[in-house]
């Protein structure tokens, strides 16, 4: 197939209220015109023409340096056949183009496959929807034998025009020579004075050519975005539709209208994801993986036999088999979980390494830590890892027992098998096999009198 591409994204979006150019706007977590790009790039090797205009500096920032995309300047928005026009330079003469646009995100590569292959009988192919709500749109102009003659702007239809309910996707699959040569015969005579691609039509049919007008049943796949309400509208029919694939790929989704996913999962057999939540980035579950509900999830790994209970927020980290974390647990990047390790409640860890069978039940913060295995730390303890300046490690032996309300101040070793008493500040390293107490003596004092409030004079 392999078709020359051609994005229009010169709109400035100006009902989005926002300094975001229009086609850097997400959905699922990615901006629209990379949706385009992606399923454009799915269709062959060709290069990916995209016209910029308005923000076009941040638009191409955005791409950096990327060998297939090429950038087309539209310094006015003359209209879609202008915008259209600013990209032929770069198409050669034979082949087939592909027109797509960079507000309507979520087209379907199997529907453009379907329209590219309309190119084996005819020389023009559009993509149209038929809708009970056409305002605003190109109206499809079909003659008695059902055949695509033209194409109708809203501004510029007759009353009875605006009865038509097919409408024009934008979405138009062209050969490159019949493209040259009528682009070059566009005008702007019209309502609006722009340069409409839409009348390629009109030429092609009066030149007796065929067109086909390949009609979509999915109203979504064509949906453009102009204002914030059809992003959100886009974005929810886009999480159930992803919600509703991983259900199908065997996931336990208790509800596909509370799950959001803003990036790449990969998962397992028996995976359960409980309602509200989030994932961003690359996620990847193994097997038998829980997740409770209102969970946050960024790019982590999370090995086989792992549960996530309710709250817990979690980022840049890898997670052990058979591991529990939460209910309510942050843990923060560089968290590094061996196997069957706990992070329980309130409990913050970042940059830490968490050995086999190590537990952190409670109220911690343990950060640039080596918890070596089977460890067990006490509630609230803190490993002060930060001296106002630097940052510096601590080290728990295999097999110690910090106490509750231990503050380990780094850098501090501790070593295997150490006995941490509760309530200790400890600031010098520790031997193997030893108890740590650091913390002021207990007193008890006998016969004690408590104050007894002053007899009031005046
Ligand atoms: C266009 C079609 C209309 C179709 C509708 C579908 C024309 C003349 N009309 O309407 O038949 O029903 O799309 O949404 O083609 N753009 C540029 N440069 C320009 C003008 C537009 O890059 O000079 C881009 C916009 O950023 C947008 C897309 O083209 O992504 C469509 O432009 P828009 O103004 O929204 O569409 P209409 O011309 O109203
Ligand atoms: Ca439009």
């Amino acid at each position: 197939m392999n078709p020359d591409v051609i994005i229009l994204a010169a709109g400035k979006g100006t009902r989005m209220y926002s300094q975001l150019p229009k086609v850097l706007h997400p959905i699922g977590g990615k901006p629209m015109l990379s949706h385009v790009i992606d399923t454009a790039r799915s269709l062959g090797k060709n290069p990916i023409n995209v016209v910029v205009g308005f923000g076009a500096e941040q638009v191409r920032g955005h791409y950096g340096d990327d060998p297939r995309l090429v950038w087309v300047e539209q310094a006015q928005q003359l209209g879609t056949g202008h915008a259209v026009k600013q990209a032929l330079p770069y198409l050669d003469l034979d082949g087939h183009t592909l027109i797509l646009y960079g507000d309507v995100p979520l087209v379907k590569q199997q529907t453009l496959q379907r329209l590219l292959l309309c190119l084996d009988d005819v020389e023009l192919a559009v993509l149209t929807l038929r809708t009970d709500k056409p305002f605003g749109l190109g109206r499809i102009i079909r003659n008695e034998f059902k055949e695509l003659v033209a194409i109708v702007e809203e501004k510029d239809a007759t009353p009875e025009q605006r009865q038509i309910n097919e409408i024009n996707t934008g979405i138009i699959a062209v050969r490159n020579d019949r493209l040259h040569e009528w682009l070059e015969a566009l005008d702007n005579n019209n309502a609006q004075g722009e340069y409409y691609l839409t009348d390629i039509i009109e030429m092609a049919a009066s030149a007796g050519l065929k067109i086909r007008g390949l009609p979509t049943d999915d109203q979504n796949e064509v949906q453009g975005v102009n204002n914030k309400l059809q992003l959100s509208v886009l974005e929810r029919h886009y999480q159930r539709n992803r919600a509703e694939a991983l259900a199908l790929e065997g996931v336990t989704v208790m509800d596909s209208s509370r799950l959001d996913i803003r990036g790449e999962i990969s998962v397992g057999r028996d995976d359960y994801l409980d309602v509200n939540i989030v994932m961003e980035g690359k996620v990847l579950l193994g097997n038998n993986v829980r997740i409770g509900p209102n969970v946050y999830l960024k790019d982590c790994e999370i090995a086989d036999d792992v549960t996530v209970l309710a709250n817990t927020h979690m980022e840049g980290a890898i997670i052990g088999s058979g591991s529990t974390i939460g209910p309510f647990a942050r843990v923060r990047p560089g968290t590094v979980m061996a196997e069957n390790a706990k992070v329980g409640n309130f409990v913050e860890t970042k940059k830490s390494f968490i050995g086999r069978g190590s537990k952190i039940n409670h109220l911690s913060y343990i950060g640039d830590s080596e918890v070596e295995p089977s460890v067990n730390i006490g509630a609230g303890t803190i490993t002060c890892n930060y001296d106002g300046v630097n940052k510096h490690k601590t080290v728990i032996g295999e097999g110690a027992f910090i106490g509750s309300n231990a503050a380990l101040v780094a850098p501090v070793r501790i070593g295997k098998g150490v006995t941490v008493a509760a309530g200790s500040v400890v600031t010098a390293d520790v031997p193997d096999g030893q108890l740590a107490v650091a913390r002021g003596r207990q007193r008890n004092i006998a016969n004690w009198k408590r104050p007894e409030k002053a007899s009031s004079t005046s």
